[in-house]
């Protein structure tokens, strides 16, 4: 089966579902329909026409899922109940869903009727505007269940300028942990460092005054791993300021300063090969201690 043979409608045209739309357009493939739940949000506007979820079996054999995860499941199941009457003979229709935690198994009710399913998980945010460049060179997750199916996923990732890598079914609350340590706890801390810098300098924006570090540690980061890019006292081995830190910390944000010393440990496992054995020894004896340095 090849990808230009599909007739494609999104379901779900929020954040990820409107990159989807203009991504499979800009790809010259067919968006016959875009699936919507409420009723009145049916009918026909610039792009293709938008159907409610029952009626979309009929307009379309791939089937792209973006609803919120919780409502892939039940998604699935309205569009199984409306498949027999709509399906045409021959090929296996598609089904495909977007979830970084959720099971090949949330497509459930279409593959037990006879649908091919795949996730394919773009390892990206989306702000919802639409646009189809913020797909180029991203990492897309490929899971599915039979190895012409992954290559179909994988053929269809990269039509859509994306760099596909498999993902086994059962590493996927693994893989989803690292996404949302990577992206939306990094957000929170800088959460925390924003409002420490505020505070230090009584100004507001304390958030954007860090900016472009945050920006050139996030470059060096994806240039030169994780060990080139630390900097700071622990990379430098200066066991003075992170004592200072620490002890502002517990007397002013004691919050804050459990995850400094959990951090700390393992910017310390990243920098222990290039400080000297005592220094190490040090670090590991504030860092793990609850009490004042
Ligand atoms: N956003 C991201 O950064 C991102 C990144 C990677 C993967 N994903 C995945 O993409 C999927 C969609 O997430 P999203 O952030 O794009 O969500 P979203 O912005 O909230 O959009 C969800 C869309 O689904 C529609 N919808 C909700 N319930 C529905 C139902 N029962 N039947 C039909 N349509 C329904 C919503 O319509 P209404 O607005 O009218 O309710 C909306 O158009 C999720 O599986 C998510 O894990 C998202």
């Amino acid at each position: 089966m090849k990808i230009d043979d599909y007739r494609f409608c999104v379901i779900g045209p929020g954040r990820l579902g409107s990159t989807l739309i203009a991504a499979l357009d800009r790809a010259g493939l067919t968006v016959s329909a875009v699936g919507v739940h409420q009723e009145e949000d049916a009918g026909f506007g610039g792009g293709p026409a938008r159907v409610r979820v029952v009626d979309t079996a009929l307009e379309a054999d791939a089937w792209w899922l973006a609803v919120p995860d919780d409502d892939i499941f039940a998604v699935a199941g309205q569009i199984a109940s409306a498949l027999p009457g709509a399906r045409r003979s021959g090929r296996a229709p598609l089904a495909i869903h977007s979830s970084g935690l959720g099971s090949l198994h949330l497509l459930k009710p279409l593959h037990e009727a006879g649908v091919d399913v795949l996730c394919l998980h773009p390892l990206q945010t989306f702000p919802g505007d639409g646009k189809a460049e913020v797909l180029d060179g991203v990492p897309c997750a490929v899971t599915a269940w039979d190895e012409a199916l992954a290559t179909l996923g994988e053929d269809l990732a990269g039509r859509l300028g994306m760099r596909p890598f498999r993902l086994a079914d059962d590493r996927k609350t693994l893989y989803h942990l690292a996404a949302a340590v990577a992206c939306n706890l990094l957000v929170a801390l800088e959460s925390d460092a924003a409002n420490l810098m505020s505070e230090a300098t009584r100004r507001e924006d304390g958030a954007a005054l860090l900016a472009p570090l945050v920006k050139t540690t996030v470059d060096n980061l994806a240039a030169r791993g994780p060990a080139g890019a630390l900097t700071g006292p622990i990379a430098r081995g200066d066991v003075a300021t992170v004592r200072a830190h620490l002890r502002l910390l517990d007397r002013e944000a004691p919050r804050v300063a459990s995850a400094y010393r959990a951090l700390s440990l393992e910017a310390l496992a990243l920098a222990a090969p290039r400080l000297d054995d005592e220094c190490v020894r040090v670090f590991k004896s504030i860092l793990s201690s609850e009490t004042r340095p």
